[in-house]
């Protein structure tokens, strides 16, 4: 990283910096309390709710003792309710260890509940003159364009790598200043979505991925793969007392529990029986149950289900058994996939006949 950006970003930012309600009166407290609002919101619908609550909580003293509900409600619209209880606690240790001022110091502000690198950076530097960087989105964007790294952003290290880089060259006169005008140019022309405004950009001669014309091209950011969908039918099997379940493969999802029995695919009555009788059961009665849905980290099942009543029989298909449904509580532990359904395992079938020629 070149520190002949530093000059340029700051001219640029002096001439384009918003006006911002924090940025007037940058105290600690301020800083905070928008830093930890921008982290999951846009600055425009910031602003209305970083007035009212500086204007109901004016300082961290307000904020520790303020009544946890009248805080939830100061908060009501932003989301993220976690962020604003834990700015209640580190208020808290502030009045306790601090005597209600945050500390001028970038470790000991890492050390306060909900603040991490990127709060303490920007705390430190925007508010007290502190030269360490403060690397959020934005920043992450512009500095991997300018360095044509194409490391994945979602990784720890290369956060870690932008604050190192970043930290050689922030100007200890402004550090301040040289944060926000990486974010801001993050924000308003190196932007998240859409293309770049590069014509706008102070830093476009200095910028790798601008030069060879692949500013798109960063930052690269490895996509969650998307959970693969899987349609099941889940089969209660049931001879007079007992249930089948089946042991599923020693590898892989759920590997070596039991199961209810299933079938790939949502498959119609006509077709469940015609693959009972293939598994050489004998059906005698089927009854279509409710839709189930499970979501494992990387697959959905997505399941319909049905009881089928057989004839007993021994001749079983391979890995299946039949068990008295009190058994498979305490032998035969059954995945959470399949809840939804299991209830199903303790329906008698003396009963359900009775109860059937009852109505008939
Ligand atoms: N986004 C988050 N914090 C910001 C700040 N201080 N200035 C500009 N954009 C921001």
């Amino acid at each position: 990283m070149t520190e002949k950006i530093v000059k340029p970003l700051l001219k640029w930012y002096d001439e384009n910096a918003r006006i911002l309600p924090w940025r007037e009166e940058p105290t600690p407290y301020r800083v905070w309390v928008s830093e930890i609002m921008l982290q999951q919101t846009r600055v425009e619908a910031v602003k209305p709710f970083f007035e009212r609550f500086v204007k109901n909580l004016p300082d961290i003293t307000e904020l520790a003792e303020c009544e946890p509900e009248r805080l939830l409600k100061l908060w009501e619209g932003l989301g993220y309710y976690n962020r604003v209880k834990n700015m209640q606690k580190a208020a808290i240790v502030v009045k306790e260890q601090y005597g209600g001022k945050l500390p001028d110091d970038y470790e000991r502000l890492m050390s306060l509940p909900g603040i991490g690198s990127y709060t303490a950076g920007a705390i430190a530097s925007i508010a007290y003159g502190i030269a360490v960087p403060a690397v959020d989105g934005n920043v992450l964007r512009v500095i991997t364009r300018v360095t044509a790294d194409s490391d994945d952003i979602m990784k720890q290290s290369v956060r870690r790598k932008v604050e190192d880089e970043l930290g050689r060259i922030i100007p200890k006169e402004r550090p301040g200043a040289f944060n926000q005008a990486l974010m801001e140019l993050g924000a308003t022309v190196c932007v998240p979505n859409g293309m770049a405004k590069c014509e706008q950009c102070p830093l476009a001669k200095f910028c790798t991925a601008h030069i060879q014309g692949r500013e798109m091209d960063f930052p690269s950011k490895k996509k969650k793969k998307e959970r693969k969908i899987e349609e099941k039918t889940v089969l209660v099997i049931r001879d007079g007392e007992r249930a089948a379940i089946r042991k599923r493969p020693t590898k892989g999802l759920l590997a070596g529990m039991y199961e209810l029995p299933n079938l790939a695919g949502h498959l119609s009555e006509d077709e469940v029986l015609r693959e009972m009788k293939e598994m050489n059961f004998s059906p005698i009665r089927i009854q279509k149950l409710g839709v189930a849905k499970h979501i494992f980290s990387h697959v959905e099942w997505h399941m319909i289900g049905y009881v089928v009543w057989v004839e007993e029989s021994e001749d079983m298909p391979d890995q299946m058994i039949l068990v008295e449904p009190e058994e498979t509580e305490k032998t035969y532990p059954i995945p959470a996939a399949f809840t939804a359904y299991a209830r199903y395992l303790n329906i008698r079938l003396g009963q359900e006949k009775y109860e059937k020629n009852e109505k008939e």
